[in-house]
């Protein structure tokens, strides 16, 4: 039985054969036809914070698939009230057949997972958001842009930042990572980003100078500025990010045709400009629609695993 919790337990070739999958079920779901390949299973899905994608895709893909899916916010179940992770994971996972939690520290998540009977998924930790890389791989690949990419990041060294360098690092492109001083990636995911680099060919680079990352980019990214749980740091982050906005002026500093990725949601006017948003909506939508797709392969290879 396999968890998904962060990218860095993953090969190369299983995260390929994930987006397989993944491409397979959106062939078969434009085409109207519904394999149901997890029949009577059950998703529990464990929201400690708000979520519009993640929950609507979860839901929603397991329906399709023929499951079921349980919507567990915080505020409802024991949890909330200091039932112990370890008897939650052992009171669901007896239940349940898969688990998918957003929460806040990411140790909360291996400690479930460490006493859970069925696979646990990451739908967003303080430290990794892999589900979302799962989706933005999927993207690039049906643009063309696969392990020759140049990937720019600009903005604050969070979740998104450190799913983004191990997806990198496994499938082998270049990311550079520009972020304000004193917003910077987690120096030991750094580490062990550039250890898995070493065996894939990967080039992760950090900086401070928005400019310099995005220069020869075929993709530029960013996501905003004060993630969830930081919302008392707004104005203050708003100050220490200027600069930064992906706006016309940046986007040009990229390659020619260089496409703009974002997880959404998106605050115009901060991390992102209006205009670029509009310019690159039907790539961020679908992108953000992969998350269906993406997350239903997962799902299914989750499963297999466990048959095997
Ligand atoms: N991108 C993403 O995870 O969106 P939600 O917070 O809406 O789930
Ligand atoms: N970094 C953001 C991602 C939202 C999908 C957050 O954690 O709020």
């Amino acid at each position: 039985m396999r968890h998904f919790l962060t990218l860095k337990d993953f090969t190369k070739e299983e995260i390929l054969e994930i987006i397989n999958i993944a491409v397979d079920i959106k062939k078969d779901l434009r085409a109207g036809v519904y394999k149901k390949q997890l029949e009577n299973q059950t998703l529990a899905m464990i929201f400690e914070k708000s979520s519009t994608r993640t929950r609507v895709s979860f839901e929603t893909g397991m329906f399709q698939l023929g499951g079921h899916a349980l919507f567990l916010s915080n505020r409802d179940i024991h949890l909330g009230r200091g039932e112990p992770i370890a008897d939650t994971a052992k009171v669901i996972s007896s239940m349940c057949d898969m688990v998918m939690i957003r929460t806040f520290e990411h140790s909360m998540i291996e400690e479930f997972a460490a006493n859970s009977r069925v696979p646990v998924i990451n739908g967003l930790t303080d430290s990794y958001h892999p589900v979302q890389l799962l989706a933005d791989y999927l993207t690039m690949l049906e643009y063309g842009i696969n392990e020759n990419a140049v990937v720019a990041y600009v903005g604050d060294g969070n979740n998104m930042t450190h799913s983004w360098m191990f997806l990198a690092a496994k499938m082998g492109f270049d990311l550079r990572i520009a972020t304000p001083k004193g917003y910077e990636v987690d120096s030991d995911v750094l580490k062990e980003a550039l250890e898995i680099a070493k065996l894939s060919g990967a080039s992760i680079t950090v900086m401070n100078d928005p400019a310099e990352a995005i220069k020869c980019a075929t993709i530029v990214t960013t996501d905003t500025w004060a993630s969830m749980g930081q919302e008392d740091e707004k104005d203050e982050r708003v100050k220490a990010f200027k600069g930064y906005m992906i706006d016309n002026e940046k986007m040009n500093l990229a390659t020619q045709n260089a496409k703009f990725l974002h997880c959404l949601p998106a605050y115009r006017g901060q991390e992102v400009s209006e205009e670029i948003m509009d310019t690159h909506s039907e790539i961020i939508f679908n992108e953000a629609e992969n998350r269906l797709h993406a997350q239903k392969g997962l799902m299914v290879w989750l499963d297999k695993q466990r048959n095997k």
